[in-house]
């Protein structure tokens, strides 16, 4: 009996010291120490020992329990410490690396300029309402007088979806959405993005932005219209500039005026941006159809208004001297930076 316990006690000791982790250590001790363990297996032979034999033999057998319960322990300790080292030297920071820079984006050049544009209407009681970009043909044409058989139609090349559905091509199609929901007075802007099947070159894309402008209400008449962009031209531009207007055709306003802005560079004598004209045109305007106002449900006996669409790319190129329209949609870093 006390040879068998010597020789498990070598053996678990010797056994212990070639334990590689915590998961063989702990097997090592269920089958030692656990309640079907072999030590524990030992014990109970103790039973067949002579009476007088068995405190001495007990004894022995508590004191190599516990020199191997402590030796389990030191072990674990150890391992503990190596895996902690591990774990240690794993999450070690170098504080001396380099750090990431993060940068830091802007907006793009049109939506500062749409900000700012923004801002000068909404400072002259204006509200912003959003559009759709997929419109029917009743909101892009029809309800704007312009008809199925008009030439308009033609002059503005048509994404469609379908044979009634389609991507609008102006944002005048929020002037008719406004007026059937709203009863006047109606201030509004509505900015957004317009399609047309346009070659692309330095002034074409077949996307762009324009931003409408809308204002309903008893007894509103042109010299309102020319106030209120005279006005908008002085903030975005420079109190010293210019408008004039110039008769021109569109068949959801009568009159209907082209207007330009005096070309800030020459100051209306004549360079290379403005064409040698000193004028720069700058969006389209007049006052509202009345077949137009009749067709939202507004009585043109009763109520005015005026419309206009501005080019929010034109502006913007007018702007910062932009001379390609591409730039605005390419994102080109290198060109986008330069507005940051
Ligand atoms: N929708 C016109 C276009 O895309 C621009 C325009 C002209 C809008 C006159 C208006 C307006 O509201 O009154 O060419």
């Amino acid at each position: 009996m006390e040879d068998k316990l010597e020789q498990l006690r070598l053996q678990t000791m010797q056994r212990l010291e070639n334990v590689s982790g915590k998961k063989e250590l702990e097997e090592l001790r269920v089958e030692v120490l656990g309640k079907k363990g072999s030590l524990t297996a030992l014990l109970r032979g103790m039973g067949s020992l002579p009476a007088e034999e068995r405190p001495r033999v007990g004894q022995l057998v508590n004191k190599v329990r516990k020199q191997i319960e402590q030796r389990f322990d030191e072990i674990e300790t150890q391992l503990d410490g190596i895996i902690r080292q591990k774990r240690l030297e794993s999450e070690t920071l170098d504080i001396t690396m380099p750090g990431k820079k993060h940068e830091i984006g802007s907006l793009h050049p049109n939506n500062q300029v749409l900000e700012e544009l923004i801002d000068i209407f909404l400072s002259m009681g204006f509200d912003v309402v959003d559009g759709f970009e997929v419109e029917s043909e009743y909101y892009n044409f029809e309800a704007l007088n312009v008809s199925s058989d008009h030439p308009a139609r033609d002059e503005q090349d048509t994404f469609y979806i379908t044979d009634n559905l389609l991507l609008r091509t102006q944002t005048s199609t929020a002037q008719i959405r406004t007026m059937e929901q709203t009863k006047p007075p109606i201030r509004i802007i509505s900015p957004g993005r317009v399609y047309r099947s346009d070659e692309v070159d330095a002034t074409h894309s077949p996307v762009f932005h324009q931003v409408e402008g809308l204002v309903v209400d008893k007894g509103i008449t042109m010299c309102d219209l020319k106030g209120v962009l005279q006005q908008f031209v002085r903030e975005m531009y420079g109190p010293d500039l210019n408008i004039r207007f110039r008769p021109s055709f569109f068949p959801f306003t009568e009159p209907s005026v082209e207007v330009d802005v005096s070309c800030s560079e020459c100051a209306g004598k004549g360079c290379r941006v403005c064409k040698g004209v000193g004028w720069i045109e700058i969006l389209g305007a007049g006052m509202v159809h009345p077949k137009v106002l009749s067709t939202c449900g507004i009585n043109p006996d009763e109520y005015t208004g005026f419309a206009f669409g501005v080019g929010l790319d034109r502006l913007t190129m007018t702007r910062h001297k932009i001379n390609d329209i591409r730039l605005l949609f390419e994102n080109d870093l290198r060109f986008l930076k330069q507005f940051g």
